[in-house]
């Protein structure tokens, strides 16, 4: 089944984050040549099917060339197969099985990373998405497992037995959480169990980091998360200057409060959970805590403002927070 990504770089799905107005941003900064498309945050599906205008908020409106695809999570066989047919009446491109999400919300649903203990039902689950869909493709992510990677080749053959077109490998076990370190190997290990493309997935934190895990593991595609919210422009490797960067973050800022319902606590709110990991443009510096110190939304949006303006470095705003700006390391 032909998958319709532009790039073998992918942005990955992240709760939280990855809704309309960030992936659009992120989208429109990295041309389909560098960005092959990305995902929804994962909706839950418990016992029914869920509503199409639920399906729409999340897709969002199409912007860009390249896909996005929407994530699904549960455990309820039938359910879910009618969400996926439902994502695709909405004008989803591709739908994706979440195989791996560690929340205790997840667990006790028996869905997200609890099903990394039951290779069987992983199949029967895509399978049963896989007819619903058609013609449109099914891919599935996982973690290399539970506790351990030891079940990482059967979940690999599940989702391959089950008919999916893609699968999507988190070198992390369930139990690894966020880690550190991300051991490529396993991903080596899903791509020659399988002959349905990877992405591989996990510790990507450099633009030379996605064509390196191609080389290192054979797989097909590289998704990045925490990478990209470090630096949007990772996928084409562009370095940005400080207003630049800036000017990402009010541009999300204004898009959340105009587009995403955000009020500007709301919408500060985003941009203080991309300061947590922002690098692009040395924006942050080493005064990563006085930005995220800063309660004041209007304080912190006006400040990014200013860096956006270019005028910043030389203008210390009287309303930063204290030593929070790189204009006053230099004033
Ligand atoms: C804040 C956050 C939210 C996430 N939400 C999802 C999600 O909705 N669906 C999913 O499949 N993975 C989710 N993940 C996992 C990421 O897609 C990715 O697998 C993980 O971050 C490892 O990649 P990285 O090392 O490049 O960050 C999330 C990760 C983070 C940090």
């Amino acid at each position: 089944m032909a998958l319709p990504f532009t790039s073998f770089r992918l942005l990955a799905p992240m709760e939280g984050i990855t809704e309309p107005c960030f992936r659009d941003l992120v989208l429109a900064r990295n041309p389909p040549d560098a960005l092959g498309g990305t995902f929804t945050e994962f909706v839950r599906v418990v016992e029914h099917p869920m509503p199409a205008h639920a399906l729409r908020r999340h897709l969002g409106e199409p912007r860009s060339v390249q896909p996005v695809g929407l994530q699904l999570m549960g455990a309820h066989v039938d359910a879910l197969a009618e969400t996926a047919r439902r994502a695709i009446e909405v004008g989803a491109r591709l739908v994706d099985l979440n195989f791996g999400c560690p929340a205790k919300g997840a667990l006790r649903g028996c869905a997200g990373s609890a099903l990394l203990r039951e290779p069987r039902k992983v199949e029967a689950l895509v399978r049963a998405c896989v007819s619903a869909l058609g013609e449109h493709p099914l891919t599935a992510k996982i973690r290399a497992g539970y506790d351990d990677d030891r079940l990482l080749v059967d979940l690999a053959r599940a989702v391959e037995a089950g008919g999916a077109a893609l699968l999507t490998v988190h070198c992390r076990t369930r139990a690894e959480a966020y880690c550190e370190h991300a051991d490529w190997s396993r991903i080596a290990s899903a791509v020659a169990a399988v002959s349905i493309p990877v992405c591989g997935n996990g510790g990507v934190g450099a633009h030379a980091d996605f064509e390196r895990m191609r080389s290192e593991t054979g797989c097909a595609f590289a998704m990045v998360g925490r990478g990209a919210l470090a630096d949007p422009w990772i996928f084409s490797g562009r370095s940005v200057g400080t207003a630049e960067a800036a000017r990402f973050l009010v541009e999300y800022a204004e898009a959340l409060q105009v587009r995403g319902g955000a009020g500007i606590a709301g919408a500060a709110a985003r941009v203080k959970q991309l300061l947590h990991f922002w690098t692009a443009g040395e924006l942050v510096g080493d005064e990563r805590h006085a930005w995220l110190r800063e309660r004041e939304p209007e304080r912190l949006l006006g400040r990014l403002a200013e860096f956006a303006g270019g005028a910043a470095s030389r203008v210390p705003s009287r309303n930063a927070p204290e030593s929070s700006a790189r204009g006053d390391r230099t004033s």
